[in-house]
């Protein structure tokens, strides 16, 4: 049972947490723990010459374990005989062979994989009429009684807390039924569905009640994005308004979580409040600049009963007083600040976050799509190379999907017309661009782009971004498009990183042989191109350990477009004038696929040069709320050091 993993010292550890938690580095290595415990059940029950109930989710959050299940068939030979399930839940309207339905999900994913009879496999019907619903959901329920109950659910949380399709405000004891999704559970899904506008309203869901009835309860969630709904789940109130809270009163339930989305647990986050710590120079510092945060001080101004108030007595007594404390941390955080990121030639740089030599640097800036380099640090960018260093950037990958169909059918007409226009006779040409606009004006929801089309908006891209790079100050020489292979898959869904990945990396890298390399470092994002990107330039960089010019080469990483480093993880912060914030808007600006309206929005509705500003400059305040000098805004950096 995945209880007795927990170690002994877990329940003082715990005592915030009303759920049992179980926090894994990786997930790879989480969902092997707990497809473990779903095969010892089968077997089991096997043996007992009985059926073993399972209630499944869908999600990204159960892929990994549904991976180690048909592994587990296909390799060990573990037998769905005697399995039968129930899916939590299906969107209404429904067709169960549509891409998106969650009948296709589970088959390509579980059921057409493993020996479990097609005829055990239970999942919402999405294709009922609205009057049979409340029947077939009494009648769903009632065939899970009449079975005995589930013996094992399994779950992932919505990032407001909902289980199944329980959305806030569901009752305790709900049952099976229709439910209206969520603006927040939409807007989720609209990458699936191709923008919020084709995203299911609506959706039938196992009720709360059912899913507490369950004799064993395993809830699964990853990723920095889901830290939060965590910590509210399982430290805060049981409430109405987090469905996922009411599993506190469930006897039986564990959550199985990886680092990232542990990390706003009390015990990860604030581990002082919870038993006595080592305090290292990194958790003095994370305490101290959450403590001046938390009492809205500045750092100088912390007491010894702000200390002492605030559960860090045995700091003070360890490592006091306040004042000696104060310092310490306020010019740690001083020496942060840089207007030099590639290095103050001249310069002292003990304190300071970059080598003053050699005062030029080779730099390579790695942007996974084509407007991350101008988005997170546009400001660096732009600063680097006006102080006169040889940068390059590199774009890893093509960025195509995220190009609306009318902008590359509005570029495909471009094509067309200019050769009608002035008599050009390219017959393969205005073929393939003919092709891609009639593929374009016919193409349905579900319908992958053709390479034809897929080229044009990488084209469009890549456009943009050698105008961002113009725009900076590089040359076509210092620009390169790698077009890394495994984004090219048309989908949203991504390869892993592959050799061919490596391999132009590893080119790049060796060719430009760089004093420092930028990266995006979205290392909490599980799924994401970021992750590859990045996975791809460290195993280059794994590769070209043994070159000489290695040791001279420092990587940096910036955050992606989505978040900024925690103030106590950075380690360089490049500051901008109002000026430059300016400036840094027109660069943002190149990318006018990206603009008024993008195919990815996510949950946020702003565009993302708003988005960068309003992060730059929560940085910059967040440095002056400290006690630094106020600068407009600020681009954040934490060295990686391999
Ligand atoms: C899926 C389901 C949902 C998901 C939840 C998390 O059947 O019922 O509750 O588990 O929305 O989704 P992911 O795992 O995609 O983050």
């Amino acid at each position: 049972m995945l209880k007795s993993n927990i170690d002994a010292s877990t329940d003082f550890e715990q005592r915030f947490e009303s759920i049992d938690t179980l926090i894994f580095e990786h997930s790879t290595d989480a969902v092997k723990v707990i497809a473990k415990e779903i095969a010892d059940l089968i077997r089991v029950k096997q043996a007992l010459k009985q059926p073993c109930i399972l209630g499944l989710a869908t999600g990204s959050s159960p892929k990994g374990l549904y991976h180690e299940l048909v592994r587990l068939h296909k390799e060990e030979g573990l037998s769905f005989k005697n399995v039968i399930t129930f899916n939590l839940d299906e969107y209404y309207p429904m067709e169960p062979d549509s891409v998106n339905s969650y009948v296709r999900f589970m088959k390509s994913l579980l059921f057409d994989q493993v020996d479990i009879l097609p005829e055990n496999c239970n999942v919402p019907d999405g294709t009922l009429k609205k009057s049979e619903i409340a029947d077939y959901c009494a009648a769903y329920e009632a065939k899970i009684e009449s079975l005995g109950g589930l013996d094992i659910q399994i779950l992932g949380i919505g990032g407001n807390g909902h289980i199944g399709f329980n959305e806030s405000g569901s009752l305790q004891n709900s049952k099976t039924r229709l439910v209206a999704l969520d603006h927040i559970t939409r807007v989720a899904a609209s990458s699936d569905f191709s923008g919020l506008n084709n995203t299911p309203r609506t959706a039938i869901t196992l009720g709360v009640k059912k899913i507490m009835e369950a004799k064993r309860v395993i809830l699964m969630a990853w990723g920095e994005g889901k830290a939060n709904i965590i910590q509210t789940s399982v430290e805060g109130p049981v409430t109405t308004q987090v469905p996922a809270s009411f599993l506190q009163e469930h006897n039986n339930v564990i959550f199985v979580i990886d680092k990232e989305a542990s990390s706003k647990l009390t015990r990860i986050n604030t581990p002082w409040l919870v038993e006595k710590i080592e305090w290292t120079d990194m958790l003095i510092r994370k305490a101290v600049l959450g403590l001046a945060l938390k009492v809205n001080k500045p750092i100088l101004m912390l007491t010894d009963a702000d200390y002492i108030e605030n559960g860090m007595s045995d700091l003070l007594a360890d490592k006091g007083p306040a004042y000696d404390i104060n310092i310490r941390i306020f010019n740690k955080l001083q020496n942060t600040i840089t207007g030099w990121p590639g290095g103050k030639p001249n310069a002292d740089d003990h304190n300071r976050p970059e080598r003053a030599e050699p005062a030029r640097k080779r730099i390579l800036i790695f942007s996974p799509h084509p407007d991350d380099d101008i988005i997170s640090m546009g400001g660096t960018f732009k600063r680097l190379q006006e102080q006169g260093h040889d940068v390059h950037v590199a774009y890893q990958t093509s960025g195509n999907i995220a190009v609306a169909d009318d902008e590359a059918l509005r570029f495909a007409n471009f094509v067309c017309d200019y050769n009608t226009k002035f008599g050009i006779k390219n017959d393969e040409a205005t073929g393939i661009y003919n092709e891609a606009t009639t593929f374009l004006t016919n193409k349905k929801n579900s319908d992958i782009d053709t390479i034809e089309v897929r080229n044009i908006k990488g084209l469009i891209r890549k456009g943009e971004a050698r105008s961002t790079s113009h725009f900076i100050g590089l040359d076509n020489d210092h620009i390169h498009f790698m077009e890394l292979p495994f984004y090219e898959t048309g989908r949203i869904e991504k390869d892993e990183v592959g050799e061919k990945d490596i391999e132009l990396t590893v080119a790049l890298i060796d060719e430009i042989k760089p004093h420092q390399i930028y990266a995006a470092g979205d290392l909490a994002d599980p799924h994401g191109t970021h992750k590859v990107c990045l996975d791809a330039i460290f195993e280059a960089l794994k590769r070209l350990k043994k070159k000489s010019y290695m040791k001279d080469c420092w990587v940096w990483l910036y955050r992606g477009a989505w978040q900024e480093w925690g103030i106590d993880e950075i380690e360089m912060a490049v500051p901008m004038g109002p000026d430059q914030v300016l400036e840094k808007r027109h660069g943002i600006f190149k990318h006018q696929s990206q603009k008024d309206g993008v195919v990815f929005q996510g949950a946020d509705s702003r565009e993302f040069w708003q988005r960068a500003e309003v992060r730059n400059k929560e940085t910059a305040d967040r440095y002056d709320e400290l006690g630094m000098a106020h600068y407009a805004a600020m681009e954040a950096f934490v060295r990686w050091r391999f």
